[in-house]
Parts: C-alpha cells; sequence; structure tokens
C-alpha cells in the first residue's frame, strides 16, 4: 500500500485518506514546501498522494485538489489558469515555471514543489514581491515623453516599430528567470535580474518613448545592468519563451554605442 502522509493539522481522518490511496489507480506522489510564519516551526515538506485519475491534467490542477479535499491550510497564489496573470509562479522538481501550464505527467517520479527559489516567503508556496516590485517601478515602466502628441489625440506607431515590442510586452512578470539567475541570487539588493531589465528594454524599444537616454542613465551602473553574466538560466525557464538574456544585451549594446 502506498505510504500516506497528511499534515499534522489536516481535519481528514487518516483512515479515510488511507482508503482513498488504496482505490488510486494512478497513484502519484506531491511533496511540497510548507512554512507558516505565525507557527514558530521550521519549514518542512509535508507529502501528498493523489490519483491522476480523478486529477486535472496540470500542477495546479493538484495544488487545487490538494487543498479542497486533503489540507485547507495549504497556501499558494493562482488566478487565472491559464499562463496569463503569473501569480502561480513557484519551483517544481528543481526548474521554475507555472504551476498551471506545467503537466504532471513531464514531471518524473515524485513532484517535488517549492516557493520561487532565493525569496523570502510568506507561506507554503508564496513568495514576497515586495522587493520585486519595487525594482519593477524604479525602471518607470510607462511611456515617458517630452513633445505634445503630433496629431493633438495620440501616438502613432508603425507596424515595424511596433514590431519592436514582440518578445517584449508577453512579459507576465512571474518572476521565474530573475529567481533562477544565480547572479540575481548572490546581489538581488542590487542588480535589477533579467525580468526587470526586460522590461526596462521594453520602454527603451518603443518608438513612442522619449526618454531613452535617461534610461540608459539609469541603467549604466555595475550592479544594476552589468551583473548579468550571460548565464542564460533566464530564456531556459520563462514559460512564455521569451529571452530576456537578449534584452539585456540589447541595453549592453546601446550603452555601448552611446560611449563612443
Ligand atoms: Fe516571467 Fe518570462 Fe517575464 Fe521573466 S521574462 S518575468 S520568466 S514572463
Ligand atoms: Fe542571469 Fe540571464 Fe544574465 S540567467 S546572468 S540574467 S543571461
Ligand atoms: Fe495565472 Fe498560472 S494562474 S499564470
Amino acid at each position: 500500500m502506498a505510504e500516506f502522509f497528511l499534515p499534522k493539522n489536516s481535519k481528514i481522518k487518516k483512515g479515510k485518506a488511507h482508503a482513498a490511496a488504496e482505490t488510486a489507480a494512478r497513484p502519484k506522489k506531491f511533496k511540497v514546501y510548507r512554512y507558516d510564519p505565525d507557527s514558530g516551526e521550521n519549514p518542512r515538506y509535508d507529502t501528498y498522494e493523489l490519483d491522476l485519475e480523478q486529477t486535472g491534467p496540470m500542477v495546479l490542477d493538484a495544488l487545487i485538489k490538494i487543498k479542497s479535499e486533503q489540507d485547507p491550510t495549504l497556501t499558494f497564489r493562482r488566478s487565472c489558469r491559464e499562463g496569463i496573470c503569473g501569480s502561480c509562479s513557484m519551483n517544481m522538481n528543481g526548474k521554475n515555471g507555472l504551476a498551471c501550464t506545467t503537466s504532471i505527467e513531464d514531471l518524473k517520479g515524485e513532484v517535488r514543489i517549492t516557493p520561487l527559489p532565493h525569496m523570502d516567503v510568506v507561506k507554503d508556496l508564496v513568495p514576497d514581491f515586495t522587493h520585486f516590485y519595487a525594482q519593477y517601478a524604479s525602471i518607470e515602466p510607462w511611456l515617458k515623453t517630452a513633445t505634445p502628441t503630433p496629431s493633438g489625440k495620440e501616438r502613432l506607431q508603425s507596424p515595424e516599430d511596433r514590431a519592436k515590442l514582440d518578445g517584449l510586452y508577453e512579459c507576465i512578470l512571474c518572476a521565474c528567470c530573475s529567481t533562477s539567475c544565480p547572479s540575481y541570487w548572490w546581489n538581488a539588493d542590487k542588480f535589477l535580474g533579467p525580468a526587470i531589465l526586460l522590461q526596462a528594454y521594453r520602454f527603451i524599444a518603443d518608438s513612442r518613448d522619449e526618454m531613452t537616454g535617461e534610461r540608459l542613465d539609469q541603467l549604466e551602473d555595475p550592479f544594476r545592468l552589468y551583473r548579468c553574466h550571460t548565464i542564460m538560466n533566464c530564456a531556459n525557464v520563462c514559460p512564455k519563451g521569451l529571452n530576456p538574456a537578449k534584452a539585456i544585451a540589447e541595453i549592453k549594446k546601446l550603452e555601448m554605442e552611446r560611449a563612443v
């Protein structure tokens, strides 16, 4: 019989849970990081077992099923459940990704789920995004202009200029890239990290923005920009298929061009 662990504080009766495990046609274990700062206890892992015949296909489906049927104290973020909001980012079997777009079938063996690495943890799988969002605000992520709008109404953009934003505007700020970057792990206080630098380049590359020089001034810093050492983890994990390393290289190129 498969071993079945329940969290200490689960309201599910053990006998009932064992019965569910015994009848599981396709059992799968999920080892989930648990941390409750109010308990005063150290973090731990709890292991849950689900029958994949009775579970939706994605990791988020598993977490929702565990929370609904086994342990209502399990805490995680989610909203859209289709890769749009970026709120369900977490680490699954060692790789950052979105729980709602990560197929359970693609994860071999017991599935180990932890919060995004190197971020403070609020509770269980919920990381603290305060610093990440402060870094995002620091790059002033909105169009900035000095001249009046030519038409008096709106700033037009050619299809070619609009196309320059492809590969940038799709970022959902999930932080999978930044929290997979060793440079960001060690220097998150000063290095902006791949997600924020991709966002910075999104406004530098926008033909309607008139503050390119000021934006480049703000980024020209041994830590904010140049702590990227082309490790490329960022591009490997982005669940939207974006390439923050390329955006960072474009910023470095512009910094170099204006220096000569
Ligand atoms: Fe997430 Fe990709 Fe944006 Fe990084 S670049 S925050 S991984 S969507
Ligand atoms: Fe980090 Fe990506 Fe640069 S992983 S070091 S930001 S290429
Ligand atoms: Fe929105 Fe996963 S729930 S991206």
